[in-house]
């Protein structure tokens, strides 16, 4: 797909096909999301890929009614972590700008979105879900303690267009001097 074409069509997607994902196009979206730019390199986000139905339906235990909804049908969630205290910092730890660990977030939602727009391309809808319980997931997906769950993101092949939620005018969000 044209680049802007499928930067202008990805759209939150909450309905999906009963399809399942191949273990190949998991490994080809992680693969592709791994492009994305990151703090010297530092590649701190981790994917947890998970399409077994009996985990996917204990996630759903941990999640408010609107999220569980979506995951209740969708063939592949992916727990996305990041390694903490690495983006950011110095090797003696010390946070390098007064930012210090914004980076490490910043990092991961640049690999998220390079992940989602993939997806696209393959006519994988998406849906990033920030509001869960952690701890019950963390537990759940065995995620190392090295590492903050920041968000799910849940996927299937869809057919659904949703509409585009309305973007603020170009200049409340523009300055050009
Ligand atoms: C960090 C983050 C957290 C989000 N959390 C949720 C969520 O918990 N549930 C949900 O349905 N959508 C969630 N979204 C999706 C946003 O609502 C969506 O991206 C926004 O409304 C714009 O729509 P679009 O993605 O179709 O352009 C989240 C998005 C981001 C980036």
């Amino acid at each position: 797909m044209e680049t802007l074409k499928c930067i202008e069509t990805r759209r939150s997607i909450r309905k999906y096909l009963n399809k399942p994902i191949e273990h190949e196009l998991i490994e080809k979206l992680v693969s592709e999301a791994q492009n994305a730019p990151t703090w010297k390199n530092s590649q701190t986000t981790r994917f947890t890929a998970v399409t077994d139905r009996t985990v996917l339906n204990e996630i759903c235990s941990a999640l408010p009614s609107f999220n569980s909804a979506v995951v209740g049908q969708c063939p592949l969630l992916i727990a996305v972590s990041a390694v903490t205290k690495r983006s950011g910092f110095e090797r003696d730890g010390t946070p390098t700008t007064i930012l210090g660990e914004a980076y490490t977030y910043f990092d991961c939602g640049a690999t998220v979105q390079t992940f989602c727009l993939a997806a696209n391309d393959f006519g994988v809808g998406t849906v990033i879900l920030g509001i869960f319980e952690p701890a019950k997931i963390r537990t759940l997906l065995d995620i190392p303690e090295s590492e903050d769950l920041v968000v799910l993101v849940a996927c299937g092949y869809t057919e659904t267009e949703a509409p585009a939620p309305q973007r603020r005018p170009l200049y409340d969000v523009l300055r050009i001097i």
